[in-house]
């Protein structure tokens, strides 16, 4: 008998299968037995009939327990009462192995306990649908960015260099001197991009974040574009469209992952067009109107930047920040030079900073000067200054924080469900 995943069980109505899987859930009514088991593609209840299947399978099957891994036979059948439309009338059942105490029940169970049991609570509907929204944006980011002609360079882990701020930089021994797990790949991103023209990178970056919020992670992924002769709205308008893609992708592959977790549709649908922008000099002003105390200059928190979000139903584009609260690299604006040409994207409903970006600075005097403001040690910088030396031109890029997108887009409370195995300040296992 063929080995079929429950997702294409459609494909193979009336005829004799086989599944494998684990027990999702088991219930009786009399002489029928009903057993819904999972194989990560789907669920497929199962029905198992006493005087079909004989006593000793019957008996079998009462013994079963949630989690047990098994293999079932049997034929599918068409009931539109059924999950997905289709059940299959079980004939013969092999066990693997019997579960017994397994640790997460239907009940309610606290986050830290959740958490102490991610290894297994990756199995539960809920999880099994972030997770598979994370795949589908990852997917959609490679794609994007393939079919727009961006070459994938991959940074370096370890690294010499500071890029945003000593605060929150993990070092490590690294034989006889010392290394840094990489923040971001940008700078070495910026060497791609004269090498590629429009360059990305992906992959995991680290910041020990001394906070616990519900936005940062120790451990997080980063997806990075740098593009060569582009000014900072071309720069926008990359990080507008990718976001646009994203959601478009998502609501048409993962409609049923967006409705197990109960998302609602319409807020996401809103965001399929053009994103408003405003300048931090504006926000200022509406913060204030509103009794929100701030003065320009200063930094958002994540108060001020849920009230600028909420005057939105899309992302928000904000730009022009002062060049005291953001790094180094950022160009300072020409016709002001107490601004930089920097740009984060706000998500709605609260998510904060899902992209921060901007044009980079090409003036090597100006660099040269903020490195030694932000005690930084030039001789780590050599190699970076050189892209200023040998055809620098004007150059620009962001970085869209993966597991934020996946909060926005999933709807979610908390950054800690968005990877598999979040690393925060206060976990490290499992
Ligand atoms: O704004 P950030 O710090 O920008 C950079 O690192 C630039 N070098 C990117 C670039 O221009 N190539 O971080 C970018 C994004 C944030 O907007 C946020 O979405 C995410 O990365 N991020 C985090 N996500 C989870 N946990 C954390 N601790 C994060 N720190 C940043
Ligand atoms: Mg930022």
């Amino acid at each position: 008998m063929k080995v079929i995943s429950i997702s294409k069980v459609k494909d193979y109505k009336e005829k004799d299968i086989q599944v494998n899987g684990w027990v999702y859930s088991i219930r009786r009514s009399g002489k029928i037995g009903f057993l819904s088991i999972r194989d990560g593609s789907g669920i497929l209840q199962c029905i198992v009939e006493k005087a079909s299947v004989g006593d000793e399978l019957f008996d079998l099957f009462k013994s079963l327990t949630q989690e047990s891994s098994l293999t079932v036979f049997g034929k599918i059948v068409e009931n539109p009462r059924a999950v997905g439309g289709y059940e299959l009338l079980l004939s013969q059942l092999k066990v693997h192995q019997l579960t017994s105490n397994y640790p997460i029940s239907p009940k309610e169970h606290g986050p830290d306990f959740l958490m102490n049991h991610r290894h297994l609570w990756l199995r539960s509907k809920r999880q099994h649908a972030i997770l598979r929204v994370r795949h589908e944006i990852v997917k959609s980011i490679r794609n994007f960015f393939d079919e727009n002609d961006f070459t994938l360079v991959d940074t370096p882990i370890f690294t010499p260099n500071s890029a945003e701020g000593t605060s929150t930089l993990f070092e490590t021994d690294y034989f006889d001197t010392k290394a840094y797990l990489c923040q971001t790949g940008q700078l070495y991103g910026e060497a791609s991009a004269m090498a590629f023209g429009k360059h990305y990178n992906f992959g995991p970056c680290f910041r020990a974040e001394k906070s616990k919020t519900r936005r940062h992670l120790t451990e997080f992924w980063m997806v990075e574009p740098e593009i060569a002769y582009c000014e900072i709205k071309e720069n926008m308008d990359w990080a507008e469209k990718l976001l646009i893609y994203i959601v478009k992708n998502v609501l048409s592959n993962k409609l049923e992952e967006l409705k197990t977790l109960g998302r609602d549709l319409e807020k996401l649908k809103v965001c399929t067009s053009s994103f408003p922008r405003v300048s931090y000099s504006e926000c200022i002003e509406i913060l204030n109107k509103s009794g929100n105390n701030i003065k320009w200059g200063e930094d958002f928190g994540s108060p001020e930047e849920t009230f600028i979000a909420e005057q939105y139903e899309k992302p928000v584009i904000v730009y022009g920040f002062p060049s005291k609260i953001k790094a180094f690299y950022m160009k300072r604006d020409p016709e002001n030079d107490k601004v930089v040409l920097g740009m984060d994207i706000l998500a709605p409903e609260g998510y904060g900073e899902i992209v921060g970006g901007s044009e980079r600075e090409t003036d090597l005097n100006i660099l040269l000067e903020r490195i030694e403001e932000e005690k930084l040690d030039k001789s780590d910088y050599e190699w970076f200054l050189d892209l200023r030396k040998f055809g620098s031109v004007p150059h620009s890029g962001f970085g869209m924080g993966l597991e934020r997108v996946v909060a926005w887009i999933c709807g979610l409370s908390h950054i800690r469900e968005t990877i598999p195995f979040a690393r925060t300040m206060t976990r490290l296992n499992p």
